[in-house]
């Protein structure tokens, strides 16, 4: 199968990339590399069977570019990825995330591409009233990031209705392993575990109870192949393990794999935090035959251990 993954040099992208390329098939990655890098796809440089094109996905030259490459499917995960960015500049988080969809959307139809696969955000559920959350839960947007999520999974829906262009959406948990940036507020982990390994003080906001529900990024990256082969009749999945770690059990876990002190810092609450989230992956089990596999301990250590040996 020929794929583009838009975001491709990013975090999951990457391991997007990596597990298609594993598997045999032809990879294209559009990225602009405003947070992602070229270091996350140097063996997928090395296989013989990526093409990498550095291009904001609102560029005008993308439509040409998918003619070119004709791609089967298109996963689409380049996003601004902020919720605190989306506050602070609604305007370009909707460019970014609802304007550059469109332009995905229309380049897959000119290139004839069968399916988008799009990676959504639980945030779309803002305070959920249900833990695990249902799949089929309603949404309530609460930041401009989480309303851009929704507005590009209308232009999905629109899109199919109106030229067939099939898609799988799938609503991201919070993902986690190696390679995720500590520069983003997404990731705790990662900034939990570059501070551990490097020996450095750690801050947990609040008193250590909010959870949330971290899953390992290669087996997010099991569903977006798994879903680019599959026929996706419109439908969204959430994507995370059903469980709910709180941020001092995350802290305890992480210091213990790096070998440091379990004595963070406690600082007040940030406005806006989520108290508690976790997903039911069932139906994502009943529909497409996906199951996270990675226990939390597990793909913590891998984290550290890929943490360390940047490091070396
Ligand atoms: N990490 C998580 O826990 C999580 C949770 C829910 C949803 N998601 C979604 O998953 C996707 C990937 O997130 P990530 O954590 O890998 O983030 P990331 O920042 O590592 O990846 C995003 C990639 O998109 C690229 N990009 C951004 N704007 C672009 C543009 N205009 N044109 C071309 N490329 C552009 C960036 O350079 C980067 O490589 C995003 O859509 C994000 O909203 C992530």
């Amino acid at each position: 199968m020929r794929v583009l993954v838009t975001g491709g040099a990013g975090f999951i992208g990457s391991h997007v990339v990596d597990r298609l390329l594993a598997d045999g098939h032809e990879v294209f990655v559009v990225d602009d590399l405003s947070s992602g890098s070229t270091d996350n796809l140097s063996a997928a440089f090395d296989s013989g069977r990526f093409h990498f094109h550095e291009l904001d996905i609102r560029d005008p030259g993308l439509g040409a570019l998918v003619v070119e490459w004709k791609p089967e499917v298109v996963c689409h995960l380049a996003a601004q990825i902020s919720v605190r960015r989306s506050v602070a500049d609604p305007i370009h988080d909707a460019r970014v995330n609802v304007e550059g969809t469109a332009c995905v959307l229309g380049a897959a139809r000119e290139g004839g591409s069968r399916k988008v696969v799009f990676a959504s955000s639980v945030a779309v559920y803002g305070h959920p009233p249900v833990i695990p959350v249902p799949g089929d839960a309603p949404t309530d947007p609460r930041s401009p990031y989480a309303a851009s999520k929704l507005g590009a999974e209308a232009y999905l829906s629109s899109y199919r209705a109106l030229y067939g262009l099939d898609f799988t959406t799938l609503v991201l948990a919070n993902v986690y392993g190696p390679r995720q940036s500590a520069a983003g507020e997404a990731g705790v982990v990662a900034i939990f575990t570059d501070a551990l390994v490097d020996g450095k003080p750690t801050v947990l906001y609040g008193d250590g109870t909010q959870t949330r529900d971290y899953v390992f990024v290669a087996d997010i990256a099991d569903a977006f192949v798994g879903a680019c082969g599959s026929e996706g009749g419109g439908r969204r999945f959430n994507l995370g393990t059903g469980l709910q770690t709180t941020d001092r059990r995350l802290h305890s876990i992480i210091a213990d794999a790096a070998g440091a002190n379990d004595k963070p810092g406690f600082a007040p609450p940030r406005l806006g935090d989520l108290p508690a989230m976790a997903v039911d992956p069932v139906p994502a089990y009943e529909g497409l035959g996906w199951l996270p596999r990675t226990e939390l301990g597990e793909g913590l250590r891998a984290t550290v251990e890929w943490r360390r040996s940047c490091r070396r």
